[in-house]
């Protein structure tokens, strides 16, 4: 028995795959998981409350407002009670309502109140799964942190055939020990900080200094690090992109404010710093907006460097990460410019990309990056940058092992 002792929340949603929830059921209780069902209105459709409840041997939850379930177990616990909550099967509607965080009924207000690791197996139409409204809710997901399992190829109820078929229990049952055993958790007791984004320096109270950077490759890899069950702090610039879930995140906007919450959040085991960090700020904001003075030159600016967070927090010191990781983002020289920065940063690692504006990978998908340690140079093919993060992480999850 795989799963003893271990609760799973599956939320059944509609769609003619419904019934094979049943059968993810009776896996699940075969491999000693606990089972407790959440069915919406659309679901209900397709299978019933009282097969599921029969299956599973727990009460089935429907109603969101339901003063019963509210006394017994409010949604907020329910969506907090399980180690992991599974969506299957997963339709392109509740996959949307994910994506921006509606909850409008108990399935979506669980899924948006949890802190739980979520997997869902989407199953639908192949041109609905298709749809770039689907495939950028996917990606939305996944951003943060959401895992996936199918869907499937293969002929569809509707007489279409593609991509769409909810994947066979056995697969999905299979995601669910994976995400579940310990042997996919290397990390777990770890804590990591992360940095990510760029950092805002004021010149007054409406301009700032900044970069390009968009905060991906760092949240990528705050996502995989929590994935392989470390407790990230990720600490990022101002950026566009979503916390990724899982993650207790704290936004920043310059550089001393960056370095001031990684300090609070030692000790740590793990530091990766992703962050496009300011080199220098303003000696003075200005206080008031500075004006422009008819006929006068342009005001000059007197910066001063700001302080460097990787150098600081991996000086050797009782509070010194055990494996401190680096970036260096490079036009020219990339591989002597990277290893100089190991050296000087007193980095363990340091991830080197070419960030020259032909390689499209500031603010870009994908990254092909080095790894620089005192060891030698890995080199890694061109990859979507959360194929990065996933590298990256099971890299630092073998160091530590
Ligand atoms: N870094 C930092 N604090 C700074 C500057 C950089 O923590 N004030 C970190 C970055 O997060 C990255 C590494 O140092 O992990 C290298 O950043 P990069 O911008 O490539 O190098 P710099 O030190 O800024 O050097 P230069 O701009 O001269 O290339």
């Amino acid at each position: 028995m795989t799963l003893t002792g271990k609760r799973v929340l599956l939320i059944i949603s509609g769609g003619i795959a419904a019934f094979k929830a049943l059968e993810l059921i009776r896996l699940l209780r075969k491999q000693g998981a606990g089972v407790t069902c959440v069915l919406t209105d659309n679901g209900a459709q397709f299978v019933t409350p009282l097969s599921l409840q029969a299956l599973s041997e727990s009460k089935v939850y429907a109603e969101l407002f339901s003063l019963t379930d509210e006394s017994e177990m409010g949604h907020i616990q329910l969506s907090r009670a399980a180690d992991l909550l599974v969506v299957a099967p997963a339709t392109a509607n509740i996959l949307a309502k994910m994506a921006n965080g509606l909850a409008d009924d108990l399935a979506s207000t669980v899924l948006l109140a949890t802190d739980k690791p979520v997997l869902v197996a989407p199953a639908m139409n192949v041109r609905m799964w298709l749809h770039p409204a689907t495939q950028a809710n996917m990606a939305t997901l996944t951003g943060r942190g959401v895992q996936v399992v199918g869907p499937d190829e293969g002929a569809m109820a509707c007489n279409e055939f593609g991509p769409g078929r909810l994947a066979e229990p056995p697969e999905i049952l299979a995601a669910i020990e994976s995400l579940l055993s310990p042997a996919s958790r290397p990390l777990s007791g770890r804590h990591a900080i992360v940095t990510s984004g760029p950092t805002h320096e004021p010149i007054d109270p409406v301009r700032y200094i900044a970069n390009r950077s968009s905060g991906r490759q760092g949240h990528a890899i705050a996502a995989a690090l929590a994935a392989l069950g470390a407790r990230v702090t990720l600490v990022s610039g101002p950026v566009n992109v979503p916390d990724p879930a899982g993650v207790s995140v704290r936004h920043v906007e310059t550089a001393a404010q960056m370095l001031d919450a990684c300090q609070t959040a030692l000790p740590a085991d793990i530091a990766v710093f992703a962050a496009a960090v300011a080199d220098w700020r303003m000696d003075q904001a200005a206080t008031g907006k500075i004006k422009k003075q008819p006929g006068a030159a342009p005001p000059s600016l007197h910066l001063v460097p700001n302080p460097d967070i990787l150098a600081t927090i991996a000086a050797a010191g009782p509070h010194r990460p055990r494996l401190v990781v680096g970036f260096a983002a490079e036009t020219d020289d990339l591989l002597d410019n990277a290893q100089s920065k190991l050296r000087r940063k007193n980095a363990d690692w340091i991830v080197a990309n070419d960030v020259s504006p032909a390689t499209g990978i500031m603010g870009g998908a994908d990254n092909a990056v080095h790894i620089i340690s005192a060891d030698g140079i890995d080199h890694w093919p061109l990859l979507a940058k959360d194929e990065v993060a996933k590298r990256l992480a099971a890299r630092i999850a073998a160091a530590l092992a």
